[in-house]
């Protein structure tokens, strides 16, 4: 009896690691991107995740660059069995605003990669992301690393995807001041009637904003780490880091942050970031701050009433949180991680 119970015993556990050991199930959408570029290769060189699919958001460039782009990079990896989607040609409501200025006149950090071998998936980015999402409910992650058009359009067109998500982990947003100027951290930036109807949604949203982007600078150092392996995709991210770094350093910072790969690296391990629950909202209005995460860290809003010809605060109300804003990094446990997952391949 001892044997048979002792045997028990030790399948249970077998099955109870490989359970939680499962791989998580992610759809890439980008707007690639040297960052989105180091993401991707980070995800397809992780075991811990299987990209179910990548769509393609214009952002960094067009739609039409960043699809060229995202099938080059899938090639190279020798991943075409990964559908590769166009998606929304334009942001919502305002013009395209693309950032060759940062990411090099291709938006790969000018680096030509051969023609791809894959081909581009016939479906539509947002009809892509339905499909795969009721095809395995709940176990599906969202991880947007560009702006959130494809994302909001896909929720618009079936609104019934929002309970069915596992997690939406969103490159985006920043609770302490912008990148692109004062307020507005660039992906909401670029659509931000997008990210409220994101943010808004009800799902659970993980924001891996600059707070921690700005933390997590992959610097000299872990390029001369990755100068000392090589490979096709070791090599092309070099390339690719070594073009940041160096623009970094032009604007005085010691290093480029990894703004997109830290996303997929909560995906990866969410125990590299501290996490705080708030309600966050976007403002679509604002002058100075349009773009802007606005995020409520009381988790209340005092209420004003009417009383003759002045408003009176008659009470406190609470505001439920819509997101966990990542508040704080393990900056070098990550960027070793990354450094070992693109090493040599
Ligand atoms: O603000 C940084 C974000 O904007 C990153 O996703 C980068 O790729 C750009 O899209
Ligand atoms: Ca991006």
């Amino acid at each position: 009896m001892t044997r048979y119970f002792f045997l028990c015993i030790l399948f249970a556990l077998f099955f109870s690691f490989s359970a939680s050991g499962a791989t998580r199930k992610i759809i890439f959408d980008t707007d690639p991107g040297s960052d989105d570029a180091m993401a991707l290769m980070l995800a397809l060189n992780s075991p811990e995740l299987d990209v179910r699919a990548i769509t393609v958001v214009p952002g960094n460039v067009t739609a039409k660059q960043g699809l060229e782009n995202a099938l080059r990079m899938v090639s190279l990896a020798n991943r075409c069995d990964i559908p590769v989607a166009a998606g929304a040609q334009h942001p919502l409501f305002q013009k395209l605003i693309t950032a060759e200025f940062w990411h090099g006149k291709n938006g790969l950090a000018d680096v030509e990669l051969p023609p791809s071998k894959c081909k581009v998936d016939s479906r539509y980015g947002p009809d892509l992301i339905i499909e795969l999402v009721h095809a395995a409910p709940h176990d599906i992650t969202l991880v947007p690393v560009g702006p959130l058009t494809n994302i909001a359009l896909a929720l618009e067109k079936d609104p019934s995807i929002v309970p069915l998500v596992k997690e939406v982990i969103i490159m985006g947003g920043s609770i302490t001041g912008g990148n692109v100027n004062a307020a507005a951290e660039a992906n909401i930036y670029n659509d931000p009637e997008a990210a409220q109807i994101v943010f808004q949604a009800g799902w659970q949203v993980t924001m891996v904003g600059l707070d921690v982007g700005d933390k997590t600078l992959l610097s000299k150092k872990h390029l001369q780490q990755l100068g000392q392996t090589h490979g096709p995709i070791n090599d092309f991210i070099s390339k690719v880091a070594s073009y940041l770094v160096d623009l970094s350093a032009k604007f005085g910072s010691p290093g480029t942050p990894m703004y997109d790969p830290l996303a997929v690296g909560v995906a990866i391990d969410s125990t590299l970031v501290t996490a705080s629950a708030m309600h966050v909202d976007v403002e679509t209005k604002g002058e100075f701050t349009r773009g802007e995460t606005v995020a409520n860290r009381r988790g209340a809003v005092e209420r004003n009433v009417l009383h003759g010809d002045r408003y009176v605060i008659e009470g406190v109300d609470k505001v439920e949180p819509n997101a966990k804003v990542c508040v704080a990094v393990d900056a070098e446990r990550f960027l070793q991680l990354f450094v070992s997952r693109i090493g040599g391949k």
